[in-house]
C-alpha cells in the first residue's frame, strides 16, 4: 500500500483547532478509501518557542525536511510580542519556507458564490471571482542581505533590509506562473515596480524573456505593484495568474483574500522544484489567515482555509486530484446550504462553530464519496 506522510504543524491561536478539522478528513480517507497517510506531529511559532526557546526544532525540521508534505496551521501572538527577534514564532515558517526551499506560493483567491454578499466589494464585482496569486517566496527583501539596524553613534539609528533577486528566481518562479495559466485561463500578469527599484527592472525583462523562450502560448501583462493592487480592488475578475514577488505578494494577496469575503476562506501551497530523480516537490500547505488570538481557544474559528489546503495537498503532493476536487465541492456544497462561521455569518444562515463546520464539511465529502 502507497503510504503517504504528512508532517503537521498546527502552530499557536486557531492553528490547532482548524488541524483538529484536518485530522479528521485524514482519518477518514485512511479508513474508507485507503489513503495510507502517516501522520507525525511538531512544534512551531510560540509553541516551539514555550518548549525549546526555538521557533522550530532541528528534530522538527529535519521531520519536515523529510516528509512528503507539511501541514502548518498559523504562528504568533501577542504573548511572544518580546521575544528575540531571530526566535520570535514566524522566523520558525521563514526558516521551513528557505530551508526546504520553497520558492512557490500558490495563492488562489475563489469567491465561493454563496459569499459574494460577504465581500466588502459590491458582488457583481466578486461573483465567481476566480483568481491564483503566484508568489515568490524564497528571496526578495524577506531574505536580502544585509537585513540590520546600526547605530550611527549621533542619536540615530539605520535599518536596511535588501531587496535581491537573481535571474533564475524570477525564471522559475515565472514558469510555474506560465505553466499554471495553461491550466487556468491562460493569462498571466506579473507585477513590479521596474519605475523605481532594479529589481523591478531585472524581473520585468526575465519575465519577459523566459514568456518568449518557452511561454509565447499564454497572454503576458505588465503591470506596476501599486497599479495592480488599485486594479485588485477595482476590477478584480480582469486578472487570472498574478505572478510577482515576496513582498507584493504578501501584500496583494491579502488584498485578494478579503475580496472573497474573507481572510478564513483561502488556502495556499508552498512548492519547491521537482526533486530530479523521484520528480517529487517539497512542499508545505498553509491557509492564509494568521493565528487570530483575538478568537483563539472559543471554538469559533472558521476552518475551511485549513481544509482548502489540505485538499491543495491532495491536488499537489499526491495527485489525488478526484478526492481534491470532492473536498472542494464539499466545502462549497456546505456554504450553499447556508452554514456559517461567524466570520462569513449572514442573515437567514446558520451559524455554527470550528467543530460543525468541520464537521458538515466532512459529511458532505463523505457523500460525495459514496
Ligand atoms: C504570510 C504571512 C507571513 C509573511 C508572516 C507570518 C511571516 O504574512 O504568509 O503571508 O509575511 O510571509
Ligand atoms: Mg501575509
Amino acid at each position: 500500500m502507497t503510504t503517504r506522510n504528512l508532517f503537521l504543524l498546527p502552530g499557536d491561536g486557531i492553528g490547532p483547532e482548524a488541524m483538529a478539522e484536518v485530522r479528521k478528513i485524514i482519518a477518514y480517507m485512511n479508513e474508507e478509501m485507503a489513503a495510507g497517510f502517516t501522520t507525525d506531529e511538531g512544534l512551531v511559532g510560540g509553541a516551539a518557542y514555550d518548549a525549546h526557546g526555538a521557533a522550530i526544532s532541528e528534530a522538527d525540521m529535519v521531520k519536515a525536511l523529510s516528509a512528503d508534505a507539511v501541514l502548518f496551521g498559523a504562528v504568533g501572538g501577542p504573548k511572544w510580542d518580546d521575544v528575540a527577534y531571530e526566535v520570535r514564532p514566524e522566523a520558525g515558517l521563514l526558516r521551513l519556507r528557505k530551508d526546504l526551499e520553497l520558492f512557490a506560493n500558490l495563492r488562489p483567491a475563489i469567491c465561493y458564490p454563496a459569499l459574494a454578499n460577504a465581500s466588502s466589494l459590491k458582488p457583481e464585482l466578486v461573483e465567481g471571482l476566480d483568481i491564483l496569486i503566484v508568489r515568490e517566496l524564497t528571496g526578495g527583501v524577506y531574505f536580502g542581505e544585509p537585513k540590520t539596524i546600526t547605530d550611527l553613534g549621533n542619536g540615530q539609528k539605520r535599518a536596511i533590509d535588501t531587496q535581491v533577486y537573481d535571474t533564475y528566481e524570477i525564471e522559475r518562479i515565472s514558469s510555474v506562473a506560465f505553466e499554471l495559466a495553461r491550466t487556468r485561463q491562460n493569462r498571466v500578469c506579473s507585477m513590479e515596480k521596474r519605475n523605481v527599484m532594479k529589481s523591478g527592472v531585472l524581473w520585468n525583462q526575465v519575465v519577459t524573456e523566459t514568456h518568449k523562450a518557452k511561454f509565447a502560448d499564454v497572454k503576458l501583462e505588465h503591470m506596476l505593484a501599486d497599479a495592480g493592487g488599485m486594479q485588485l480592488v477595482r476590477a478584480p475578475k480582469q486578472f487570472d495568474v498574478i505572478v510577482t514577488d515576496n513582498l507584493f505578494g504578501d501584500m496583494l494577496s491579502d488584498v485578494a483574500a478579503m475580496l472573497t469575503g474573507s481572510l478564513g476562506m483561502l488556502p495556499s501551497a508552498s512548492l519547491g522544484a521537482p526533486d530530479a530523480k523521484t520528480g517529487k516537490r517539497k512542499a508545505l500547505y498553509e491557509p492564509v489567515h494568521g493565528s487570530a488570538p483575538d478568537i483563539a481557544g472559543q471554538g469559533i474559528a472558521n476552518p475551511i482555509a485549513m481544509i482548502a489546503s489540505f485538499a491543495m495537498c491532495l491536488r499537489y503532493s499526491f495527485n489525488m486530484i478526484a478526492e481534491a476536487d470532492r473536498l472542494e465541492k464539499a466545502i462549497a456544497n456546505v456554504l450553499d446550504k447556508g452554514i456559517r462561521t461567524g466570520d462569513i455569518m449572514a442573515d437567514g444562515c446558520r451559524k455554527v462553530g470550528t467543530t460543525e463546520m468541520g464537521e458538515a464539511i466532512l459529511t458532505e465529502f463523505k457523500t460525495l464519496s459514496a
